[in-house]
């Protein structure tokens, strides 16, 4: 039997590199610079661009522009330009500037939770409780991930019925969408499928995105599993850029263009003008005075 995706089907690509990407960056990246990426990348055709991170500018000193970024940036109509907030004081600061969609985000496993966002899982959802209401209230869509699906840096092996339990509940709560996040790209596709089999069992498919690094290299192998399981949401970095600055050897998010590459390959849709993305992954990739991450950048930078 034929386990590829149908062809023809949409897959919405969640774009988290300016987010995601340039969090873990060790030197600041200039606000013009995070701007126009945003601005690049919303040219590509992109249906959700998450911009930045409302988050306590101590932890992650990269995105203390956060305000700025988002105010000065090009809101191409019909794009969503999500941001990351930990608590009511990052909603607050999202608001101020007229964000219309925001993330909150905990995880499966309670040591990275503690390093991550100094909380307990438990005590993050609380928290999480009035931002949801306030949303609610005002109209705002949430997104919620849950991090650490297929391994802890801290703790090791993850439960599945840990991440099942953590997604059940964001999603309960309010989030419309759950990304479920390989934060150190530590998983392989079977185990991948598996979770996101057990998960779909408790929330809804159609409510489920997938969020991989390219630790060791299995992130499009993962993909690939998650889509024949039957996701259709697929968070990626143009260039392949980030990790989390609390998750000791994550490496960068699976690039963008390659996972694009991948899905027009298998005659699905996303949107995306390819050639422009990898530009743009190029582009950043100078900026940040490195060779693109994306193996399509490069392969189409040579051709
Ligand atoms: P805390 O130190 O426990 O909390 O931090 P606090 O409430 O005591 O706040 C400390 C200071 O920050 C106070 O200021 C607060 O006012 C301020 P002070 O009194 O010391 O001057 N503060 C804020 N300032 C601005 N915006 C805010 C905010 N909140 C408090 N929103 C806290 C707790 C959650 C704030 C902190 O731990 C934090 O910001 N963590 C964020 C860490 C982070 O961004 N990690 C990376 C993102 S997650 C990720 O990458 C994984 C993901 O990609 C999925 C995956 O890959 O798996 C999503
Ligand atoms: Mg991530």
């Amino acid at each position: 039997m034929d386990t590829l995706p149908a062809p023809a089907d949409f897959v919405r690509i969640v774009e988290v590199g300016p987010r995601d990407g340039l969090q873990n960056e060790k030197t600041l990246v200039a606000t013009a610079d995070k701007v126009e990426l945003i601005d690049r990348l919303s040219r590509t055709g992109l249906p959700s661009i998450e911009a930045t991170s409302f988050v306590s500018p101590k932890w992650v000193p990269q995105l203390a522009d956060a305000a700025e970024v988002f105010t000065a940036i090009q809101r191409r109509p019909g794009t969503a330009y999500p941001v990351l907030v930990p608590n009511e004081t990052g909603y607050d600061r999202a608001r101020a500037v007229g964000v219309d969609e925001v993330a909150v985000f905990t995880a499966a496993s309670e040591a990275f939770n503690r390093k991550n966002i100094n909380a307990s899982i438990d005590e993050s959802i609380e928290r999480f409780r009035p931002v949801l209401e306030r949303a609610a209230a005002d109209g705002i869509k949430v997104r919620g991930y849950v991090s650490t699906v297929l391994g802890c840096p801290y703790q090791g092996d993850v439960p599945v019925a840990d991440v099942v339990r953590v997604a059940r509940q964001l999603h309960a709560m309010g989030c419309y969408e759950i990304s479920l996040g390989d934060t150190i790209g530590i998983g392989t596709p079977r185990k991948a499928a598996d979770m996101l089999k057990a998960v779909a069992a408790e929330v809804p498919l159609s409510a489920l995105a997938v969020h991989f690094h390219d630790t060791y290299g299995q992130a499009l192998a993962n993909i690939l599993a998650c889509l024949e399981v039957g996701i259709r949401v697929v968070d990626s970095a143009v260039s392949g850029a980030g990790g989390c600055p609390y998750a000791k050897g994550a490496s960068g998010n699976v690039a963008s263009e390659d996972v694009i590459y991948l899905l027009h390959g298998l005659g699905m849709r996303t949107g995306v003008d390819l050639d422009l993305l990898a530009e743009t992954g190029r582009w950043l990739a100078s900026r940040l005075g490195r060779e693109t991450g994306s193996r399509v950048g490069k392969a189409l930078a040579a051709a």
